[in-house]
Formats: structure tokens, C-alpha cells, sequence
């Protein structure tokens, strides 16, 4: 499964990136306001950082704005996917962009129908949003679970993001159903490296290593 980290903080892809384990970068404008600088600048810093695709936005909600943003967005880094609101104007500009040869993620997926329609309408990644399922009493994981049948049904080519994901439970599940990506937050990448069974052995070797004759 592809990793890519769910945030448009310099820091964090910084931190990540050293880790070697990052594929791919998600941001939306939620997560560039918080930043406090403009969008552009931010995602040319980013894609200095990241090789693999760098997720941005598109704010407008009809298909020709949303066509011209993308076409624009799409001049700052040759890895800036765009990121398109699952709507009918949105399936109508991933249509367009994948005939222009621009990669697109549809965001905001909330149904495996919706998954379905992306993947006729040529998008290259889905991004399901599990945790705001969760959060009203729905099971998120069965979404990534339903959409992966379908796709396999059909051999469809587009990639599943398992999006906003809120912890390390949710990567392990999206992993074992096999997605082909998540996207996932700073803090919870460092939850899924830490266990406490770890921080112990390491302070009992050490202790233990000081017994060893010198
Ligand atoms: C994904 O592309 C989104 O940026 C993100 O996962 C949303 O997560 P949230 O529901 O925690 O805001």
C-alpha cells in the first residue's frame, strides 16, 4: 500500500519525507489555510519535497472554473494532481482533464456508486473519507471494502485513496482490504510507528547492557 501524508505543513513533509516513506502528498484547503501563506507558493515548496503526486484543490464548483484552475494549478509541478469535489460538474471535469491528460483525485467520495462513477469517468484516484463516516455512526471501512469489489469486478484502473483517516486502526484495516493508497495525517504516521513494547524491550536491552564485562 502507497503512503502519502495528508497535510500541506512544510514541517510535517519534511519530517515524513525523511523517513523514506512518503509516495505522495494530499492537501486540501482546509489544511492550506492553516499555513497561512498563499496556495501556490506553498505547493511549489511541497513539490521541491515530494517526487510522487501532490494533491490540490480546485475551489470552483462549475466545470469550466474548475477546468481553467486545473489547467493553471497543473503549471506549478509536473506530480500536482487535481483534486476535483465529487459533483456532477466534477465528474464532467474529470472527464475532460483525463482527455487533456491531466490526473485528477475525486474528493469527498462518500458512496460506492459515486466510486463507481469516477472510475467511468476516467479519474486516475478516488478518495473515500472514512473518518467522517465514522464520525456520523457509519462504518467508513466498509465504503473502501465495497468500492474495492467493484473496482475488481471491472478491473477498473483507478486507485483508491482511504482519506481522511484519523487513526492506526484505519491504515491497518485499509491495508488488510489491500487500497492502494492512504492518506494519512503527521501525527497519526508516528502512531503507527510507536509501541509500547518496543520503548520497553529498548530500555531492558540497555539496562541489561550494562552488565555486560567490559
Ligand atoms: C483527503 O484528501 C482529505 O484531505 C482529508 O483526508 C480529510 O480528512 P478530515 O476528514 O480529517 O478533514
Amino acid at each position: 500500500m502507497k503512503i502519502f501524508i495528508d497535510t500541506a505543513s512544510i514541517k510535517e513533509i519534511k519530517e515524513a519525507v525523511s523517513l523514506g516513506l512518503i509516495d505522495g502528498v494530499t492537501t486540501n484547503p482546509s489544511l492550506i489555510a492553516k499555513e497561512n501563506r498563499p496556495a501556490e507558493d506553498l505547493l511549489k515548496e511541497i513539490a521541491t519535497l515530494v517526487t510522487g503526486p501532490i494533491s490540490a484543490e480546485v475551489l470552483s464548483l462549475d466545470v469550466e472554473g474548475m477546468l481553467k484552475e486545473a489547467r493553471l494549478l497543473t503549471k506549478i509541478a509536473k506530480n500536482i494532481v487535481i483534486k476535483v469535489p465529487l459533483t456532477k460538474d466534477g465528474i464532467k471535469a474529470v472527464r475532460c482533464l483525463a482527455q487533456e491528460g491531466i490526473k485528477t483525485n475525486t474528493t469527498l467520495c462518500f458512496s460506492a456508486n459515486q466510486a463507481l462513477l469516477v472510475a467511468k469517468a476516467g479519474g486516475n484516484y478516488v478518495s473515500p473519507f472514512i473518518g467522517r463516516l465514522d464520525d456520523i455512526s457509519q462504518v467508513g471501512m466498509d465504503l473502501i471494502r465495497n468500492i474495492k469489489t467493484i473496482y475488481n469486478n471491472y478491473s477498473f484502473k483507478t486507485e483508491i485513496i482511504v482519506a481522511s483517516v484519523r487513526n492506526p486502526v484505519h491504515v491497518l484495516d485499509a491495508a488488510l482490504i489491500g487500497a492502494d493508497i492512504a492518506t494519512i495525517p503527521f501525527t497519526v504516521i508516528e502512531q503507527l510507528i510507536k509501541h509500547p513494547l518496543t520503548d520497553i524491550g529498548i530500555q531492558r536491552f540497555l539496562e541489561d547492557s550494562k552488565k555486560i564485562p567490559k
